[in-house]
Formats: C-alpha cells, sequence, structure tokens
C-alpha cells in the first residue's frame, strides 16, 4: 500500500453504519498553524496541553486534538469550539451524549511521534493504534513481559526476519483492543491474545473467559507510511460487510 491509498479528504465524511473510516495526519506544522489551531481547543484542552514539559508532544497533542475537533464538528454540523467531550472511567473520550448526531458517532485516536491517526464509525465502538517502528527495541524481552504467554510464543517462532513486523503487528492489535473496548491498561494484557504473522491477516484469538468477544470484533492492519504499524478494530455488525476508508488530511486552521 502506497501514501496515494491514503487520499486527501476534501469533503464531509460519508458517515454509514457500513462504513469505517481511519484518517492519517502528519502532525508538525508551522507555528502560526499551531497558534490557531490551539483557539479549538477547550480551557481544560488548553491547560493539559501547556502542563506538557517538552514542547514536541505538546504541539502534537494540540494539533491531534484541534483536527479532532474538526472532524467531529463537520459530521455533527456545528463547530470545533463546540465539540463537547466526556470521558470513560479509564479515560477514553467520546462526545458528550446530549443530542442526537453525537450519540452515534464513535471514535478513537492514536499518535506516534509525528503520526496520528483518527477512527471514525457509525454506532459500534471502535480503536485505533499506531507505533512507529523501532528497530532497537528489545521486542524478545518486551513481548515476554506484556504479550501473552501465547503470543510470545508465536513471536519467537516466527522467522527473525518478521519478528519486528510481528511485534508491532501484536502491539498494536492489542492496543486496538483495550482502545475500542475503553478499558486501557485496566484489562490485563495477558489476558487476550491476538495473531502476529505480519503476512497474514490481524486477528483476536482468544480473551480469556470471554469467547463471545472472538466473533464480537474484526481487525484491520494498516500500512499507514514508511516505519509506522497500524491496525483498527470495530464491531462487526451482522451480515452486513464493513468497508474500510482510508483518508489523509494536513492539518489546517482554515
Ligand atoms: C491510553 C492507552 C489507551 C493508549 O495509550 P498509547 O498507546 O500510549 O497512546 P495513543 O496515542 O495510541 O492513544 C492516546 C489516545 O487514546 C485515547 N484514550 C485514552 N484513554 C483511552 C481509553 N481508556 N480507551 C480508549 N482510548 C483512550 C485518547 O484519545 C488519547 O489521545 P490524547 O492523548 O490525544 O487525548 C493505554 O492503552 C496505554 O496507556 N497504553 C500504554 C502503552 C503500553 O504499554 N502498551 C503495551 C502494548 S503490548
Amino acid at each position: 500500500m502506497t501514501s496515494s491509498d491514503w487520499p486527501p479528504l476534501s469533503e464531509l465524511l460519508p458517515l454509514s453504519r457500513h462504513d469505517v473510516h481511519v484518517i492519517r495526519i502528519p502532525l508538525q506544522v508551522e507555528d502560526d498553524t499551531l497558534d490557531r489551531l490551539k483557539t479549538l481547543l477547550s480551557p481544560t484542552e488548553v491547560a493539559r496541553a501547556d502542563r506538557f514539559k517538552v514542547p514536541q508532544p505538546r504541539r502534537h497533542f494540540i494539533v491531534c486534538r484541534a483536527t479532532l475537533r474538526q472532524l467531529l464538528a463537520s459530521c455533527l454540523d456545528c463547530t470545533a469550539n463546540e465539540v463537547e467531550f466526556d470521558y470513560g472511567p479509564h479515560g477514553k473520550p467520546a462526545l458528550r451524549r446530549s443530542t442526537p448526531p453525537a450519540s452515534q458517532i464513535e471514535f478513537s485516536v492514536s499518535h506516534s511521534a509525528d503520526q496520528a491517526l483518527i477512527a471514525i464509525a457509525l454506532d459500534r465502538p471502535i480503536g485505533v493504534d499506531i507505533e512507529q517502528i523501532d528497530p532497537a527495541v528489545r521486542i524478545l524481552k518486551l513481548a515476554t513481559r506484556f504479550f501473552s504467554p501465547r503470543e510470545a510464543a508465536e513471536l519467537i517462532e516466527l522467522p527473525e526476519g518478521d519478528q519486528l513486523a510481528g511485534f508491532y503487528r501484536g502491539w498494536t492489535s492489542k492496543e486496538s483492543y483495550l482502545k475500542a473496548t475503553g478499558s486501557g491498561l485496566s484489562f490485563p494484557l495477558n489476558k487476550f491474545s491476538v495473531s502476529l504473522n505480519p503476512h497474514q491477516p490481524a486477528r483476536l484469538i482468544e480473551v480469556f473467559d470471554q469467547p463471545a468477544e472472538l466473533d464480537r470484533w474484526q481487525i484491520l492492519a494498516l500500512d499507514p507510511i514508511h516505519n509506522f504499524a497500524a491496525t483498527v478494530l470495530y464491531e462487526a455488525t451482522g451480515a452486513e460487510p464493513t468497508t474500510l476508508h482510508r483518508w489523509s488530511l494536513c492539518p489546517s486552521a482554515d
């Protein structure tokens, strides 16, 4: 897949129950754009941005949150400043459920280095995760610590040349699941397993004590941009097939 498979998003997202949208956003912007994007944030979000000690994550948070507001505002037909969020018990942001369209729109956000993904769907939970691939990361050590025993064993059995991609396939699939359910790290990472083979479709393989979860969710591996891994996971809905739409969007305050 190439960047041309992520066409620019120039119009309103065509939201329907059969569509899932993933929007790729490069987070580096000029200072004047950053300043204008910051005006779209709520006072609480500005306070959060100002608490970042390191400039780069602060800038990335502002750009990502402002772009999320713009995207949701276009779906809700309101202004970016008017979008209101509530937070789940483990920090999952959601649209405040006070108006009918907001009660149907689900979204998920992930950022890594200077790239972000925002996933949007109607009427079904969704989770997305992007990670920059770091070849220096000690994947076998991390897998032993954070993955399920089954996943750690699968990683070791992969050909050496596939292990890095397999690790990131597993990592992003696990994060996408935790994002979609909203549990974050309150759900133990070793209590469920995903597939790791980067040459096969991504799959949820086991969720301890909850076998019905396997049929509930669909995972898709994305190929967002060179050197990054990503997956999106969403609730499967009946017999109707779901179409995944990938878009790219350059942050702008205009
Ligand atoms: C917070 C968490 C949900 C994801 O964090 P992350 O992967 O570090 O960061 P991402 O950029 O992918 O996601 C952050 C976004 O997730 C969203 N988010 C936060 N808590 C969430 C939750 N409980 N459920 C769903 N989404 C959540 C927010 O939109 C946040 O964006 P913001 O920081 O701009 O507000 C959580 O799973 C976590 O802390 N993970 C730590 C990473 C780790 O150890 N992973 C091991 C995998 S094997």
